[in-house]
């Protein structure tokens, strides 16, 4: 079965043809995010406009590089929530518009079930395991039961750990994504330089709370820049990163000890990050656990992600029809249509 997946739920136009949802004939991705850098963050009224000129080209490229027309696909998976709403809707909008038209199954896809299914295309794991999900507007950790069947076992209370990432980016005076950015600068500085508090969290053991850490960063650098001092940026980067990266894992680690998991997978543009990747890596290898993380070209938000979690809620049973609408909140084990 050939699955044509779209995605327009942030700053990135994406499209892609994916067999059997793990095979990736194609994958083509349009991004306004150099004319976001300008602003320090996404602009949405500029990434819903970039979508609305990039989507047909999209669609035609990854059909043309899969050797496919329209008659070949199978089903239309598209990204329906959650994200920003004029962005979603115009990925919405034209999938309705090219079901409709072409006869073809029409299949809703929540953003973070996609991230998730990443996975799928880069290795043969199959649920149940427990997945970290680490996204600019998401941190959760999340009991995969089946392709379909999702358990929301901790979450953040505030910023997600990809938004405090960027913020404190932000405020270091790097360029935006901050997170991007102090994975490059982290290997430069020493992180155990400046010393960040372990959030405390009382609705949870397995929730986040990454607020206050970018706020220590905040007023790290504002007190310098009252004192006149100079601050060593690669320090305070890699500081902060090695102070994020081991809250997400300590959650991590708990959720698989206490739900008894030892398959671990982690989804999501924050699963990009050098120190997360190696650190779960050594987290896993230390209880002989198995460790899946996508290849780094399909951390981000792309479209054979939906494609592929698309092939699995089409088995599933999931169908939308023209009234499909996009929502810029939707939780990920409860989806409404
Ligand atoms: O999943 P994603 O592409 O979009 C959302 O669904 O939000 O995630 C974007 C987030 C941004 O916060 C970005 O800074 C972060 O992923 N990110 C990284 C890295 N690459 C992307 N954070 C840390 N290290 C990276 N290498
Ligand atoms: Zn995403």
């Amino acid at each position: 079965m050939k699955i044509l997946g779209i995605e327009s739920s942030c700053d990135e136009t994406a499209a892609a043809v994916v067999e059997d949802g793990r095979k990736v004939l194609s994958n083509v991705i349009a991004t306004s995010l150099e004319e976001h850098k300008l602003y320090g963050g996404v602009v949405p009224e500029i990434a819903s406009r970039r979508h609305a000129e990039s989507i047909s080209g999209v669609v035609k490229e990854a059909l043309a590089q899969a050797s496919c027309t329209v008659r070949d696909i199978d089903a239309v998976a598209v990204t329906y929530a959650p994200g920003l709403i004029g962005s979603l809707l115009v990925g919405v909008n034209f999938a309705k518009g090219l079901a409709l038209s072409s006869d073809l199954p029409l299949v809703p896809v929540h953003h973070l079930r996609g991230h998730i299914a990443s996975n799928y295309i880069t290795s043969d794991i199959e649920p149940p395991f427990l997945c970290l999900v680490v996204s600019g507007g998401h941190s959760h950790i999340v009991s995969v039961k089946s392709y379909t069947d999702f358990e929301v076992i901790g979450r953040t209370r505030d910023d997600a750990a990809g938004e405090a990432l960027d913020k404190a980016g932000r405020t270091m005076g790097l360029a935006y994504p901050g997170g991007v950015s102090i994975d490059k600068l982290s290997p430069e500085g020493d992180e155990n330089a400046f010393k960040f508090p372990v959030p405390k969290v009382s609705t949870s053991p397995y929730d986040y709370s990454f607020s206050g850490l970018k706020t220590v960063v905040i007023n790290i650098v504002h007190n310098a820049a009252q004192k006149g001092e100079d601050i060593n940026t690669a320090d305070l980067a890699a500081s902060f990163q090695n102070a994020v990266v081991g809250c997400l894992l300590t959650n991590l680690e708990k959720a698989a000890v206490d739900f008894g998991f030892n398959k671990i997978v982690i989804a999501g543009g924050v699963s990009a990050n050098s120190k997360l990747r190696s650190r779960a890596q050594e987290m896993c290898d230390s209880h002989g656990w198995s460790l899946n993380i996508p290849e780094l070209k399909y951390c981000g938000d792309n479209a054979a992600m939906i494609a592929s979690q698309g092939y699995f809620e089409y088995l599933g049973g999931v169908r939308a029809d023209e009234s499909l609408n996009a929502y810029a909140t939707m939780p990920l084990d409860d989806v409404q249509y």
